[in-house]
């Protein structure tokens, strides 16, 4: 075993016989844990456990002091090689989605301003009723989510609809030890994007709708005050705009 991953597992290990010690923790709360941990597997909650508790703390930690734009979690309802958007710039909807129709633009730009041009937006969001297709029962696969590209002056757009808030599983391990905490299990509100070009380190983050409940107790307090958008009504829905700053990457790009 590695040095580094004999300290943390060490640590973690020490750190959690603190808690045994400090609270005097019984045999049958030991028990109760060691089924929640056999109930997390079977679920196959081990992902959405770790993206609502722990991916936060990384993120800071990765990311916390990077240049440009501010980034957040990743979660787990990401799918790779969403379509390319063509002309229309909607992201892949069923008829008569519902929602405000939601038109998002801006531009990306290096941490200096310089325009990027074709750099990629990969974005993916709850419908209105905060439903994940191909996670969720009622959105057909592909619904809500696509890539762009930016023009050469670094310009995006896409229209959407805007999300709504949604609550973790409730009826999952996860979704029940968040309610024997008593802790809200809402995420707010917010569209996730991956803001990439080569050469840039790729920007995983989500902007939040203002007007979303739940923004000051996110359950995956993945919430920066920049990350807030504050979407204004316009001829036919809403619209507003956010500039992507991209930092350089961290290790040479991959040719
Ligand atoms: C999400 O943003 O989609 C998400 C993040 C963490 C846990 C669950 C969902
Ligand atoms: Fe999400």
């Amino acid at each position: 075993m590695s040095d580094r991953a004999s300290q943390l597992i060490s640590d973690i290990l020490r750190r959690i016989h603190e808690v045994i010690v400090e609270h005097d923790v019984t045999y049958e709360e030991y028990q109760t844990a060691k089924q929640w941990f056999v109930d997390v597997g079977e679920a196959g909650e081990w992902p959405l456990f770790g993206d609502v508790y722990i991916e936060h703390a990384v993120e800071e930690q990765a990311f916390g002091d990077r240049v440009g734009s501010q980034g957040t979690i990743l979660g787990p309802f990401h799918v790779p090689d969403a379509p390319l958007l063509e002309a229309s710039l909607e992201l892949p909807h069923r008829p008569g989605e519902p929602g405000e129709r939601t038109c998002v633009s801006g531009r990306v730009t290096d941490d200096e301003g310089k325009p990027l041009a074709n750099a990629n937006l990969d974005i993916w969001q709850a419908d209105a009723e905060g439903r994940y297709s191909g996670f969720m029962p009622g959105p057909p696969e592909g619904n809500l989510r696509g890539q762009v590209r930016t023009d050469a002056e670094g310009r995006y757009e896409f229209i959407t609809v805007t999300p709504g808030p949604y609550t973790i599983p409730l009826d999952g391990p996860t979704g029940q030890m968040t309610a024997a905490a008593g802790w809200s299990p809402w995420r707010p509100a917010h569209i996730h994007l991956i803001v990439s070009a080569n050469g840039y380190e790729p920007l995983v983050t989500q902007l939040f709708i203002d007007s979303s409940d739940h923004l000051d107790n996110d359950v995956a307090s993945a919430v920066k005050p920049e990350l807030i958008v504050h979407p204004e009504p316009t001829d036919d829905g809403f619209a507003f705009t956010y500039d992507f700053a991209l930092a350089p990457a961290r290790a040479p790009a991959i040719a």
